[in-house]
């Protein structure tokens, strides 16, 4: 039997070495995309917490934001909430509606409205990423 070792990445070699499949590499999507949304979590916080200080102070963060890199920021993070967002989901789903057997066709659905989602993300940011008003 597969006894895990300690080490914090070596449980997620071991996994990703032993199970290369379509279901590992959600899952491991779905826990990285989950960490970078709770550390996002806290840079919301500390952009929301300027308003403390009156409309200006506020107004000044978000003028400060708006660059270039910013913008092409937002889209990793467009695309960081679409994957998790539709990958919880389909966990949700296959959990709820005993679908464990259909579920990589459900990941593949959901890649599919991924796809459509992030061309349109595309479309919409890196046109104000630089637009010359910036
Ligand atoms: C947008 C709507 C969201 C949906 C539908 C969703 C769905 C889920 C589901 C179903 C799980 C459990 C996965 C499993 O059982 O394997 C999960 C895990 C998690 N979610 Fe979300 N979530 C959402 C938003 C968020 C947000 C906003 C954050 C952070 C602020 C977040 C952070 C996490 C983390 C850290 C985990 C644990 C991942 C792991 O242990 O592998 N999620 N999410």
């Amino acid at each position: 039997m597969y006894q895990p070792k300690s080490g914090f990445f070596r449980m997620y070699r071991d996994e990703v070495g032993l199970n290369p499949n379509v279901g590992t590499w959600s899952w491991l999507l779905h826990r990285i995309t989950g960490v970078i949304l709770v550390l996002y979590l806290f840079m919301h916080f500390l952009a929301l917490s300027s308003s403390v200080g009156g409309a200006d102070s506020f107004n000044a963060w978000i003028s400060n934001l708006q660059t270039p890199l910013t913008h092409v920021l937002e889209i990793g993070l467009a695309a960081v909430v679409a994957f998790h967002l539709l990958n919880g989901l389909r966990i949700t789903v296959a959990d709820f509606f005993y679908l464990t057997k259909p579920h990589k066709a459900l990941f593949w659905i959901a890649m599919v409205i991924f796809a459509v989602l992030m061309v349109i993300t595309l479309v919409v940011f890196l046109g104000r990423a630089f637009s010359p008003q910036h």
